[in-house]
């Protein structure tokens, strides 16, 4: 009799929960369909000014108007890891927001930074331009060991992809707010670290949240302390990245290059200097895309769980902003 009455009070009424959907340049009908036919209890709508209140919220970009109105949701569930677009408006103090908790990111994420790594350490590019002339000539090999990697960020997506870079024997430091201990992953914290970190790497990675503490994070003082030849790769948010100070290390030859994935604006502006600089590869946002089918799994996973009073991994904390 224990455990029957266990379960049964385990038992989650979806019935009368209300799910609102509003993301910003998102095909809404196939998530849509998506969660219908994982929640097929619930009434899940797409959100319209006026809409009922809702219990939950699917989330990217909302305008502020949609978070004035909802002011009885128990959680938004933002559809990427990144949640500084919506730290930036008014929530309601109640309201949490849960993030993607990696939903099949870091995956791709490791593949991505492993590939911008290889490429500039193995000059792809160079033997790429090589092969287009017709020219067959060998480049000395590099050391490995004089290319350390540092991964600024070693959260869902930081950690993994530092363990995959150690995985090809790159030397690997890590820099995060707390002190984490990583495999053979040479660990660096805080605002005290954070010089000595610069200085014990040559090709920088970012995976911070953007937040007032990361905004610019990599410009001129930041970046200048980096082992001569530097290479930067930003996978994380475009205010991260201070644009001219690092079009001013490239030109002066401090930094030997870059791999974009994330800009301030987006689309790129076609008059921006990045488009046309010889030193930087770039590619549109596309590093670790959102796969609605994991992000729907998970969402739903959390929603039953909130409603069975249960703790769901994910939850933003206000204060850090991520
Ligand atoms: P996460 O799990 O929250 O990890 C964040 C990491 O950053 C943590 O290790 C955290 O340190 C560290 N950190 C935060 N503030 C810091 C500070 N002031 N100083 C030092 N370390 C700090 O986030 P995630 O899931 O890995 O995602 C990271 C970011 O990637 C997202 O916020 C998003 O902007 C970006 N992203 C980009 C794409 C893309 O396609 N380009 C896709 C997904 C995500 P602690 O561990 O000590 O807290
Ligand atoms: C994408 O940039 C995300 O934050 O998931």
């Amino acid at each position: 009799p224990g455990h029957r009455s266990c379960r049964v009070d385990q038992v989650v009424n979806l019935m009368s929960v209300n799910i609102t959907f509003c993301c910003a340049d998102t095909q809404s009908e196939s998530w849509l369909t998506g969660l219908r036919a994982a929640l097929p209890q619930a009434s899940i709508e797409s959100w319209v000014p006026g809409a009922k209140p809702a219990d939950y919220a699917v989330v990217w970009a909302p305008p502020q108007s949609f978070l004035d109105e909802q002011t009885q949701l128990k959680a938004v569930f933002n559809i990427g890891a990144g949640v500084d677009a919506l730290m930036k408006l008014r929530l309601p103090i109640h309201t949490k927001v849960v993030r993607l908790d990696d939903a099949g990111m870091s995956v791709q994420m490791a593949e991505y930074v492993c590939h911008a790594v290889i490429r500039h350490f193995r000059e792809f590019d160079g033997y790429a331009a090589d092969m287009a002339q017709g020219i067959w000539s060998f480049r000395k090999p590099r050391i490995r060991s004089d290319f350390p990697v540092g991964v600024m960020g070693l959260g869902v997506l930081g950690e993994r992809v530092a363990k995959a870079l150690a995985s090809f024997d790159f030397p690997v430091n890590g820099w995060s707010r707390s002190v984490k201990a990583i495999g053979t992953v040479r660990g660096f914290s805080g605002e005290a670290q954070f010089d000595e970190f610069l200085a014990a790497t040559r090709i920088l990675v970012c995976l911070l949240p953007l937040t007032p503490d990361t905004r610019n994070i990599m410009r001129l003082e930041t970046l200048g302390k980096l082992l001569p030849g530097g290479y930067v790769i930003n996978v994380a948010r475009g205010a991260h990245l201070v644009d001219e100070d690092l079009v001013h290390l490239l030109d002066g030859g401090h930094l030997s290059g870059a791999t974009l994935d994330v800009f301030r604006t987006e689309p790129l502006p076609s008059e921006h200097p990045f488009w046309r600089h010889p030193k930087i590869t770039m590619t549109p946002h596309t590093s670790a895309r959102t796969l609605r089918d994991e992000s729907i799994a998970q969402i739903v996973g959390k929603i039953v769980a909130m409603e069975r009073g249960e703790p769901v991994a994910g939850i933003v904390d206000p204060v850090r902003g991520y």
